[in-house]
């Protein structure tokens, strides 16, 4: 399969169901406090994405081959889940991390973008892990523009992370995102400058590093979705959809509570 390259009608849709997203997280962010379960979450979401946007929640019976259909509209991964946490019934407590990862379909377009939460008070060390996982974000989303290669945004990325002494999952990346919730290419959140594929203007992508404060070894539990460290340590995640465009990228995920990029430690 190709990597689909968007015209101005494909990217204008693209714009709307990426806002649309990003509202969804501004509009779940009061509620994310000690005692909410990730279920009530999820029931939040699902209802603003189809009664207030008239959107349809992508992650809902989402099948990829050799996957059971994803049981629930939203992914909430809390402290070791790396990604792909299915909501429950069990409550967030005061010092949780939890990423919160929306993808919506509109107009037949998705939108796909995640923040990491902090639940009240949290440690130091926590609060490290998902500054500097934001900021690794950020640096991916620095490399990109025409002509730059796939393989700087993972390099960039891996670079940061592990000088901060961090380690970047492998086993799953940023993905091609348009009618199709994962087309390709694969955005690897790791890797060597100057490899992989070359970036032009109409590509539009994912940058979503998942950083573990240990090592970088994964499991998945026996509910065939939910991700997490081998070792149990704290994993956090960001995610934004990109557009590449003539001069460099337009971050099509954005809203008025779109948290602000915190800068190098
Ligand atoms: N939103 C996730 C991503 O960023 C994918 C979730 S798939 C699901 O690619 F089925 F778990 F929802
Ligand atoms: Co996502
Ligand atoms: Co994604």
């Amino acid at each position: 399969m190709p990597i689909i390259i968007k015209n101005a009608e494909d990217i204008a849709k693209m714009r709307v169901a990426g806002r649309l997203a990003s509202e969804v997280l501004d509009y779940i962010t009061p509620y994310v406090q000690p005692g909410v379960t990730t279920e009530e979450l999820d029931r939040l979401c699902h209802d603003y994405m189809v009664n207030q946007q008239g959107c349809i929640p992508a992650p809902l019976n989402y099948a990829p081959e050799g996957h059971a259909p994803y049981p629930k509209s939203i992914c909430t991964s809390v402290n070791q889940v790396i990604c792909h946490g299915v909501p429950n019934d069990k409550a967030l407590k005061k010092g949780d991390i939890v990423n919160l990862d929306i993808t919506v379909i509109k107009d037949g377009y998705h939108g796909d973008t995640s923040r990491t939460f902090l639940v009240g008070e949290v440690t130091p060390q926590a609060k490290r892990l998902v500054r500097v996982t934001h900021e690794c974000l950020w640096i991916g989303i620095d490399q990109v523009k025409p002509g730059a290669h796939l393989g700087d945004i993972g390099a960039a990325i891996q670079k940061y992370a592990e000088a901060c002494g961090y380690s970047v999952v492998q086993e799953f990346c940023g993905h091609g995102i348009g009618r199709g919730f994962h087309e390709e290419p694969q955005v690897l959140h790791y890797g060597r400058a100057g490899t992989g594929v070359e970036l032009q203007p109409g590509m539009i992508f994912t940058i979503e590093p998942m950083i573990n404060a240990g090592k970088r070894h994964l499991k998945i539990l026996n509910d065939g979705w939910t991700v997490v460290t081998k070792d149990r340590s704290l994993s956090a995640q960001w995610e934004h959809t990109l557009l590449v465009t003539e001069t460099g990228c337009e971050v099509l995920t954005l809203s008025e509570g779109t948290p602000a990029r915190p800068g190098r430690e």
